[in-house]
């Protein structure tokens, strides 16, 4: 048996959508999309946000789920394989083993804030704090030295522990699990966000399209926002898309995965917003949105119903756990499966080097919002630097790499094979001109016009 037929595979087209959209749904749709509806012309935004996800991000994902599919192996190998070892090409898969580094170091710091803020949930903290106390609850949870350490090595060890059970044991029954209950928790706070007396003002914010603010920087957030949210740059997708079996349906499980994570970020627009603004309070970018105004709404709630906000706050935290884990551990496989097929290392004992590398990089993140706080380059700390970088530079870069590298250096046939798994699927070949003209062509331009615009304007 070759070392491809020993590879695990995703057991069904549900299990790849539940994984994919795992990966995708995110930290990001829960704080940045809602926020950025806001400010970017409301129902306007969504609609830019949902036509650049079609015409760009679903083919960039495309293309990375081709590049995993038709290599069968990790991030790093697939650029090396499919290009016959070119040396340009191995150099870039490199890139797709040091971008999840980096993310899942400082992701897991933000994941850890939510497993204490769960347990704050737990402890009725919000419904017997002042909900004022809020921002200098966070503040001095975040500035201080062990509490975030801690629960960041445990956010951590709780994500590789599903990634050390395997693909099917592990990522796929997690997934399978927990994003339908992800679903269910978010509307069941939408429901009770919207009923909120005074929730008219976040309804509006979220609905009222506003033409005006649609400037070229919108496209260019939209379109970061969609890359981010779909986890495309990362090798998340291409490590996924390796355990896709051949006779899948790529097209339906990307479009799939797309939908599912635009219909999450609006259902948490509406779960986050409403609530926030019957609180009376300014919405802000970043963790401040969840962990700074959500708890003052639970607390300000809490006031007159205290079980029912405490109930509510607990659903809360678990779904950002759930969300910011199944992220988090999309990326672990990426790291877990290139140290397994190029070191030849055990899965647990590359779940354990992963836990050390990015544990103790973590650690620094988390201590740069308290003991290292003044240690600062270009007037960013350490935490800032590992987000900048990450969703401004290398995911771009990645993203721009791998569609190039679908569009000019596969050959069509090889792309369109794949697209259709051989012949197979007689839609996919209809719109197949469709799809190589968008990844060949508008793609790359639109990824290049995102990076310059994040500099420029
Ligand atoms: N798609 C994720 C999100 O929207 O939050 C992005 C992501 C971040 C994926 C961190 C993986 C990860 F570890």
């Amino acid at each position: 048996m070759s070392a491809d037929n020993k590879r695990e595979h995703f057991g069904s087209r549900l299990a790849v959508i539940l994984a994919m959209a795992g990966s995708a749904i995110g930290l990001g749709n829960i704080w940045r999309f809602p926020y950025m509806v806001g400010e970017h012309g409301g129902a306007a935004f969504i609609i830019v946000y949902a036509v650049a996800t079609l015409l760009i991000s679903l083919p960039v994902f495309i293309a990375e789920v081709v590049i995993g599919r038709r290599s069968h192996t990790n991030a790093r190998d697939a650029f090396a394989r499919l290009s016959h070892q070119h040396p340009f090409w191995r150099r870039v898969g490199y890139l797709s083993i040091v971008i999840p580094l980096l993310i899942v170091s400082y992701y897991s710091v933000i994941g850890g804030w939510s497993v204490e803020y769960f347990f704050k949930a737990c402890g009725f903290s919000f419904t017997k704090m002042a909900p004022d106390a809020a921002s200098s609850v966070f503040g001095g949870f975040v500035s201080s030295t062990w509490a975030p350490v801690l629960t960041h090595l445990l956010f951590l060890a709780a994500s590789l522990g599903v990634v050390a059970g395997g693909v099917r044991a592990g990522i796929e029954k997690f997934s399978k699990l927990t994003l339908p209950l992800l679903f269910v928790l978010i509307v069941a706070i939408m429901v009770y966000s919207v009923t909120l007396p005074g929730e008219g003002a976040g309804v509006r914010y979220l609905l009222h399209p506003d033409w005006s603010e649609l400037t070229p920087r919108t496209f260019a957030y939209a379109m970061g926002q969609s890359f981010f949210s779909l986890s495309l740059g990362m090798g998340a997708i291409i490590t996924y898309g390796s355990y896709v079996s051949d006779h899948e349906n790529i097209l339906f499980t990307s479009a799939g995965t797309a939908v599912s994570d635009l219909l999450f970020a609006i259902l948490a627009g509406f779960a986050v917003m409403p609530a926030v603004f019957a609180a009376g309070i300014e919405p802000s970018a970043g963790p401040g949105l969840i962990f700074q105004s959500v708890p003052f709404v639970f607390s300000k709630m809490g006031a007159d119903v205290p079980v029912l906000s405490a109930l509510m706050a607990i659903f809360f935290f678990v779904a950002i756990i759930v969300a910011a884990m199944t992220s988090c551990i999309s990326l672990g496989e990426v790291l877990v499966s290139f140290l397994m097929e190029r070191f030849g290392l055990t899965r647990v004992r590359s779940c354990l080097a992963i836990f050390l590398f990015c544990g103790a990089l973590g650690v620094l993140c988390s201590l740069s919002f308290g003991p290292l706080s003044g240690v600062k380059v270009a007037g960013m700390t350490l935490f800032d630097i590992f987000d900048w970088l990450c969703s401004n530079v290398l995911l771009l870069v990645m993203a721009l790499l791998a569609v190039v590298f679908t569009g000019f250096f596969l050959s069509r046939r090889e792309v369109h094979d794949e697209f259709t798994s051989r012949g197979r699927y007689a839609f996919n070949d209809r719109v197949f001109p469709l799809v190589w003209f968008l990844i060949k062509w508008v793609a790359p331009v639109a990824v290049v016009i995102i990076f310059f615009t994040n500099f420029i304007l």
